[in-house]
């Protein structure tokens, strides 16, 4: 029996080069090997304000982005979250279980709230509880999340004891977190400090998955280095070309040690244009995919049709049993 992994992103922002080497590079490794399904997490996004058509679109959109990627429909499971309503309805019995001071705790939603200062709705506040249902409706083995979920990760563990202790145990399994081999993290290119984010206001901070080559070269050739000129990896006092040199490294496959001997000698300015043209060439043929995908809006329904029908059976045996457990009469 293959391992249950199942992981998804919230329809925000736009996917980027950061979403793909941290994430869905490795969720593609993984179809191989493991029992997956893949989620765009739509009733997520609406913790914050979305304008509606923007959120349409952009399901659309990352779901072709997945596609596109390599993400395989037919080996793995992939869906969206609003079209297996089993989602909603089993937060709903989790939230019952989940202290509020747990939530109270979440650090992404005090960094949230922060942001978000006009809109600090409830949803924002039950956020965890609801990716909590999405990871034990498919009794997921294993969940590759970002350092910034894994909080969540905990609390879905946490939420598992509230229920067994009530109810007794063996209606969930217990996650745990899927952690890569080489958990590569890709930092904003210009404040290399700081995570590349989907989200993040200024889009010079990122690299789309589909940004055109114009817009790819000029985005890392302004991205920040570090004062001194030779190309060394060196974190600590050079974070802004070390970073560049990781997202070299994953693009090209060559070793963190290669590129040094291969750049000793030559200037930052070199290493950004080889860079620039290989994520070009790398991103090329995804973003041809791509739009060839969303001209077909009626393949791409299809699909996410299929996959919710597939997604919906397994859900559907977990959330009877849950129903059934906390005493709902079944007819
Ligand atoms: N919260 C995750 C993010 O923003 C997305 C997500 C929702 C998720 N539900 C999940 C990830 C369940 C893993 C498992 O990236």
């Amino acid at each position: 029996m293959k391992k249950t992994i199942l992981s998804g992103s919230t329809v925000t922002g736009d996917l980027t080069i950061g979403n793909y080497i941290g994430a869905i590079n490795n969720w593609k490794k993984l179809q191989e090997d493991y029992d997956c399904l893949y989620f765009l997490a739509d009733l997520h996004a609406l913790t914050v304000f979305q304008d509606p058509q923007v959120l349409r679109d952009r399901t659309y959109s990352f779901f072709a982005q997945y596609l596109a990627l390599g993400l395989d429909p037919e080996k793995n499971i992939i869906f969206a979250q609003s079209h297996v309503h089993e989602h909603a309805e089993l937060m709903w019995i989790l939230t019952c279980l989940t202290p509020m001071g747990f939530l109270n705790r979440m650090t992404q939603f005090k960094e949230k709230a922060e942001k978000h200062v006009k809109n600090v709705n409830s949803g924002l506040f039950t956020y965890p509880v609801l990716m909590a249902a999405d990871i034990l409706l498919y009794q997921a083995d294993l969940v590759p999340v970002g350092e910034d979920q894994r909080q969540h990760l905990e609390l879905t563990r946490d939420i598992v004891g509230f229920f067994e202790h009530r109810y007794g145990a063996g209606v969930f399994k217990l996650p745990d977190a899927h952690v890569g081999k080489q958990g590569a993290r890709v930092m904003s290119l210009q404040d290399p400090e700081k995570k590349m984010s989907k989200s993040d206001d200024n889009d010079k901070n990122f690299v789309s998955i589909i940004d055109d080559a114009k817009k790819i070269e000029k985005k890392i050739k302004s991205a920040t280095t570090d004062s001194g000129s030779e190309i060394t990896f060196d974190l600590e006092n050079k974070p802004g070309l070390s970073n560049l040199m990781t997202i070299y490294s994953v693009f090209s496959g060559k070793s963190i040690q290669a590129l040094e001997a291969e750049y000793a000698g030559k200037m930052y300015g070199h290493l950004k244009v080889d860079l620039a043209d290989l994520v070009v060439e790398h991103l090329r043929p995804v973003r041809e995919r791509y739009v060839e995908l969303m001209k077909n809006r009626d393949y791409l329904d299809e699909l996410l049709k299929k996959g919710a029908a597939r997604a919906q059976v397994r859900a559907r045996g977990t959330l009877d049993q849950v129903y059934k457990t906390v005493g709902l009469v079944r007819s």
